[in-house]
């Protein structure tokens, strides 16, 4: 599961399961029993991690987090004997990388299911939790704009592979430089001319809100881009969610955000401590889309 696109046709199951496992949050289900995750992070994670543990945890079975500073991975063993090798332990991989490329690779010399777990390219599992939580919020997802404004980084990627795969209309606001990655685009301009709905990209934020159900923005400097931040800062500061923004969007419209937040600079505290935020709502869901992922792929 290195991409949306792994997933798309199974996407809203997927959904639609995590959605009963969050009612059902301690009816055991050894689904997971004996099982083994190990997780390589060559990045921070707080969420991705935690929800994970817990997940696999939850479902009987158990995790293993790995810094590749404290593997040999570290010293020079390659990506793909680290798969052969994992592949004979644990039924699961979870791997946060710098390159996508890596995240490939390992997936090509592993026996066992790799999840990425987010790359430059992309963040398959945080889209799951971003688009359960707009179900939850109006019931449906069909017909509904998200509107996501700011860096067309590995965040927009995905939203856009996830919302054209649900018939999600979506805009991208965000300056021309910094548009997402031109085949991604591409590729889901395709899926919503089969599923009827739109792929847009504007470089002015208030035309990408208009109509929209859901404001959705995420740092302007993603991990591994830090030398970047003085210019991109400046680049952004006409991308900021305030609350004039949000007044542009729908009436009922919602704030989500995967993040961690810059408060101040994507996103004012105004909005995302407002009412219509429902960032830590997102939060949470991604602890059981996280089970329907686990429960997905041992099942599949
Ligand atoms: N949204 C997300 O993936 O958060 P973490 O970096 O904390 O895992
Ligand atoms: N775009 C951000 C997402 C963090 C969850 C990053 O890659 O750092």
């Amino acid at each position: 599961m290195i991409s949306v696109l792994d997933i798309a046709f199974d996407l809203e199951e997927i959904i639609d399961l995590s959605i009963s496992l969050k009612k059902n949050r301690y009816e055991t289900v050894d689904i997971a029993k004996n099982r083994a995750l190990a997780m390589i992070f060559e990045k921070p994670s707080t969420r991705t991690r935690v929800s994970f543990e817990v997940a696999m945890r939850q479902l009987g079975g158990h995790s293993i987090y790995l810094n590749p500073n404290d593997m040999q991975l570290g010293r020079g063993e390659t990506i793909s004997d680290t798969g052969k090798v994992l592949s004979g332990f644990v039924d699961l991989i979870a791997y946060r990388a710098f390159k996508h490329e890596n995240v490939v690779s390992l997936a090509n010399a592993s026996r066992v299911p790799v999840i990425n777990a987010l790359d430059d390219k992309e963040h398959p599992v945080q889209i799951i939790a971003d688009f359960m939580t707009v179900k939850e919020v109006f019931g449906d997802l069909e017909g509904r704009k998200l509107a996501y404004v700011g860096d067309g980084n590995n965040m927009a990627n995905s939203l856009m592979l996830g919302a054209s795969s649900l018939g999600v209309d979506i805009s991208i606001g965000c300056p021309k430089k910094y548009i997402p990655d031109k085949e991604i685009t591409e590729i889901s301009k395709q899926l919503a001319k089969e599923t009827g709905s739109d792929v847009e990209i504007v470089d002015d934020p208030s035309k990408a809100v208009e109509n929209a159900d859901v404001v959705y923005t995420d740092v302007w400097v993603s991990m591994g881009e830090e030398s970047e931040r003085e210019k991109k800062e400046k680049i952004f500061s006409k991308y900021r969610v305030d609350q004039e923004l949000m007044d542009k969007a729908s009436k009922n419209a919602i704030f989500l955000h995967c993040l961690p937040a810059h408060r101040g600079l994507e996103v004012t505290d105004e909005v995302i401590d407002g009412i219509h935020s429902r960032v830590f709502q997102q939060a949470e869901n991604r602890l059981h889309t996280e089970k329907a992922v686990i429960v997905y792929l041992l099942q599949n």
